[in-house]
Parts: C-alpha cells; sequence; structure tokens
C-alpha cells in the first residue's frame, strides 16, 4: 500500500461549523493533511473542530496558508518516511517566511518527539495523541514562544461532541476506547497511543444521540481493540461491548452501528449474539488474524492459535445470518518459512474473507520484534504480499458475483467519484454499490443519506453494480426490510469499503 494521506480536508469538510470566508487572517489558514487509520481521521475531526471554533479556517492550497499540519502514522516505516519528506520540502519556506507554522501530530509526534524535533528544527509544533485538543492554545505558544512540544500520555483526552464534525452529515466515527493494552510485538501502538481508556457507557450514549439528533443514521465505533471494550469501566461490574451495543441499538433516528477493529481473543458468546440479535449492528467483522502458522502467531504475541480463531469464526457464521469477515495479514515477520506462509495461504482460503489487508512487515523501534532478525528478504515479502491479494482477488470476484440478484439496502452516498451520472452508495455489508442516477440532478441530489432498496445486476471483486428499484417495488422491500437491516441483502466486503487507509 501507498503512503498516500487519507485526506487533505478543504473548507466545506466542517459542514455543521459556520466557517469563515476568504479574508481571514492568512496566520489562521490551515493546511490540513491526515496519515493513517480511522481514529487518526476521527482525531483530525476533532482538531479541526476545535481550531474552527477558535476563529481558523481551512485551505487546500499550501500556498495560502499560515500553518500547515499533518496528522501521522507510526504503523510502517513507509508511512513515517512520506510524511518526513513532505515537512522536509516545506523547509525553504520556512526559511523565507518564519511566521509560517509547520505541526507534526499524532502517532509519528508520541512516537519519537525529540529525534524527529532534532533532525527537523524547523517544526514549530510536536503534539501526540492526547493533547491535541489544545491545538489553538500551543500554536498561540508557539508564534510567541518558539516551539512546543505536547507529548503527555497521561492526558485524559475528555470531550463533549455534539455536532458531527465528519465529510458526510449522515456517518459519523465514535472512539469508544483509547489506547491498547495488548502487547503484539511488531505493533506499535501501545507506544504511541498508551493504556487503554473505555469511555463510559452513558457518555457514548449521549453522543450518539446528539449526532442521531442532527441527521447521522450509520455510527462507527473505534477502538484499537474495540470488542475488550469496558475492560476497564466498574471493576466487578462486567461491562462489554455487547452492553454498549444493546443501549446505542435503542436510539431512535439511527439505523447502522458498525465497530472496528476487533481482537480474535475478546469475541465471546454475548457479543456474537448482540450481532446475532441487534437489528442495527451490521453483519460485518474486521477481525485480523496476522498469520495462519501458530509459531508465528506466538512470536507475534498475538495471544491466540489457529484454532481459537477458527473456532470463533465457526460460531459467528453459526449464529450472524449473512455474517461478512475481513482481515489483516503479516507477511514476512522474522522466522516465517516457506511453509508457514502455505499455512497462511491455507486459511485465506478455508476463510473465505471478504476483504483482507496485507503488510509487508516493517521492524519498529522499541517494539519486542525489533530484535529479531527481519530476516525475509523484501523480494520475498513481496511475493508473498502478491499471493496473497491474487487469492483474495479469486474469493472475492466470486463471493461478489454471488451477489447478482439480490437486493440490498444501500445508504447512499452521493455521486460516483469516476462518473457522476452514478450514485455510490454501502449496504450493511459495508461494500460499495454503484447505481444511475436519477436524472434530474435535484432528484439525485434528494437521494443522498437515505437508505433504499437496489437490484444488484453485476459485479467486481471491489464493488457492486446494480438498479435503482422504483417507488412501488421500493415501498414493498423496504417494508419486507425493516425487521432485520441485512435481511435483504446480499452483498460482500470490498477493500475501500472498510476505508482502511492508505499507510
Ligand atoms: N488494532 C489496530 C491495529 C493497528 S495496526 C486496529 O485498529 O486496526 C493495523 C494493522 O497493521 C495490523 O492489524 C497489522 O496487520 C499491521 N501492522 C501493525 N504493525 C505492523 C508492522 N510493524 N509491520 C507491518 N504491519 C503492521
Ligand atoms: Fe497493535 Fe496488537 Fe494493539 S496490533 S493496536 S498491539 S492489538
Amino acid at each position: 500500500m501507498c503512503a498516500s494521506p487519507v485526506f487533505k480536508a478543504n473548507p466545506d469538510y466542517l459542514q455543521a461549523t459556520p466557517s469563515l470566508d476568504g479574508d481571514t487572517d492568512p496566520k489562521k489558514r490551515v493546511y490540513f493533511e491526515v496519515f493513517g487509520c480511522q481514529m487518526n481521521k476521527l482525531d483530525a475531526e476533532l482538531m479541526v473542530g476545535t481550531l474552527m471554533e477558535n476563529g481558523y479556517s481551512l485551505t487546500e492550497n499550501i500556498d495560502e496558508a499560515g500553518v500547515a499540519l499533518y496528522v501521522t502514522c507510526s504503523v510502517r516505516q513507509q508511512a513515517e518516511n512520506r510524511v518526513i519528506s513532505k515537512i522536509g520540502s516545506l523547509k525553504k519556506r520556512k526559511k523565507e517566511d518564519p511566521n509560517f507554522l509547520i505541526g507534526l501530530l499524532g502517532c509519528m509526534a508520541q512516537n519519537q518527539p525529540e529525534e524527529t524535533q532534532k533532525k527537523n528544527p524547523h517544526i514549530d509544533v510536536i503534539c501526540g495523541t492526547a493533547e491535541f485538543l489544545r491545538l489553538p492554545e500551543i500554536l498561540d505558544q508557539a508564534r510567541s514562544e518558539g516551539p512546543q512540544m505536547a507529548i503527555d500520555l497521561k492526558k485524559n483526552l475528555t470531550y463533549q461532541r455534539t455536532q458531527n464534525l465528519g465529510p458526510k452529515n449522515f456517518q459519523a466515527f465514535i472512539s469508544v476506547m483509547r489506547g491498547c493494552d495488548m502487547v503484539c510485538s511488531f505493533c506499535i501502538v501501545p507506544k504511541t497511543r498508551g493504556k487503554e481508556i473505555s469511555k463510559p457507557v452513558t457518555e457514548i450514549v449521549d453522543e450518539a444521540k446528539a449526532l442521531a439528533d442532527c441527521g447521522v443514521r450509520e455510527i462507527t465505533l473505534l477502538g484499537q481493540t474495540v470488542n475488550s471494550y469496558g475492560k476497564c469501566l466498574a471493576p466487578g461490574r462486567k461491562i462489554g461491548l455487547q452492553h454498549l451495543l444493546h443501549e446505542l441499538n435503542k436510539i431512535n433516528g439511527l439505523d447502522r452501528i458498525r465497530f472496528i477493529t476487533s481482537h480474535p481473543s475478546f469475541m465471546n458468546d454475548d457479543l456474537i449474539d448482540a450481532m446475532a440479535d441487534l437489528e442495527k449492528v451490521c453483519e460485518y467483522l474486521h477481525l485480523p488474524v496476522q498469520s495462519g502458522d501458530d509459531e508465528q502467531l506466538k512470536a507475534m504475541r498475538r495471544g491466540y492459535t489457529v484454532d481459537h480463531y477458527r473456532k470463533v469464526i465457526d460460531k459467528c457464521r453459526q449464529r450472524i445470518p449473512n455474517f461478512r469477515l475481513a482481515t489483516d495479514f503479516i507477511v514476512g515477520f522474522p522466522g516465517e518459512t516457506d511453509a508457514a506462509f502455505e499455512r497462511t495461504c491455507d486459511l485465506l482460503h478455508e476463510m473465505q474473507y471478504q476483504n483482507s489487508f496485507t503488510f509487508k512487515y516493517s521492524p519498529r523501534p522499541d517494539t519486542a520484534a525489533f530484535d529479531l532478525e527481519d530476516d525475509v528478504p523484501e523480494p520475498v515479502k513481496q511475493e508473498r504480499n502478491q499471493r496473497l491479494l491474487e487469492i483474495q482477488k479469486e474469493i472475492s470476484t466470486k463471493m461478489y458475483a454471488e451477489s447478482v440478484g439480490s437486493i440490498d439496502k444501500v445508504l447512499i452516498e452521493g455521486p460516483s467519484q469516476k462518473d457522476p451520472k452514478r450514485y455510490t452508495g454501502r449496504n450493511t455489508a459495508h461494500q460499495i454499490v454503484v447505481f444511475d442516477a436519477p436524472e434530474r440532478a435535484e432528484v439525485a441530489e434528494g437521494l443522498v443519506g437515505k437508505i433504499l432498496p437496489i437490484q444488484i445486476e453485476a459485479s467486481t471483486n471491489l464493488t457492486l453494480f446494480g438498479r435503482l428499484l422504483d417507488t412501488e417495488e421500493k415501498e414493498k422491500t423496504v417494508e419486507a426490510c425493516s425487521d432485520h437491516e441485512d435481511a435483504s441483502q446480499g452483498g460482500l466486503i470490498s477493500p475501500e469499503s472498510i476505508q482502511r487507509i492508505d499507510i
């Protein structure tokens, strides 16, 4: 995967927040790029929100900006390199215009702050994963006092969100927990995001209600191991993700609830039952396995065996109608033999994932695996990566084709980027569905944010293509579907649908 930014925030990004007009003070014009996972995207939304409340506005043109901010990812070296090269290219600008502020935010800032600052003395603000809501104040201090560093991980990140800050007014992320208590030997996240802290159920429910009141129909709960939610809440009383899902399922106006990313060790029966029984909870599970070989899983310190994983998935398939599964793999982890890799290929075949994300192992300083020899040569990593992609493509093509003929309930998102005469949306499995838009623009625009039935007529390995059903048919189908969100859909998941981000 290439290390391109998730998005460059543009001036319409915060639809719900009054943005300032063109004659803003140039010092308060921000250019903003975001790399990494969904949590970074949400953090970026919160940052943009607090900046706008403090009189900042966004610009897509870095030449017009008085501040350039980068929300960064440290999961793989490539992601770090990309940002460092971007920031490096701003040296000349900074020299010519000392008032121009450069900020490095998020995981890279948290990971190696001193070293990064030393190597890049033209960076004005280094702000980690727990202090970014102070950004306006930190930027002011950088203007008056010089370079600032805000990397206290113990700062409890609390905020009250009463409006949707995302780019679509009918979809929102909610962070239900921060940090990670796991010890995966390859992973830098516990260092960059600290110990796991869950937000209380009532706070999340209030946030979700407020979002539903302002038109949000779909929420995605975020956590590094989202299915261990609640572990540290109310000791003695067992609170789990399933309790939260039950509460959220009651909220009027919300239609879809998703959650990412889960860990195989925390998939208990109660959670599987909640997924099966709660009509708003989508039938999709992203459950990273990383490898199909027990020795590798042990060296990765994942805490489960392939057999445990298999049993969890068997239960999900038995209990959850139309169950959809996605995963992550790492290829080329130290000690991965040809035989170990073959076991991963076998698992991919066996599990019939609807989509999977494969990453070439990237050694991260300050992780346990960094002490192991990175002994799988790059061309072998590349070959293994390619092989998993090919197997996945074959599986996805076949599975997508099986959806042809079904009627999916699709949350309409808007015009397709490739062809504005077509519209796109997603089914409950988060799979992209493309269809011809009604000819009259106002009719087409009126569909956005609605959940409508689409007859699936064709497919690729990434996308379903269909036809918006006519009103009479539509009403019948919506009625038929209303008892269970997934009752009529036969869709699968496409890689872009999960919005896994290029890093
Ligand atoms: N639980 C987290 C995982 C974060 S990292 C989540 O929310 O998804 C995302 C994925 O990156 C992991 O599942 C793993 O497959 C991959 N990854 C993490 N560290 C890596 C490394 N050092 N090299 C290659 N891939 C890595
Ligand atoms: Fe990383 Fe493992 Fe946590 S992959 S985010 S340490 S579950």
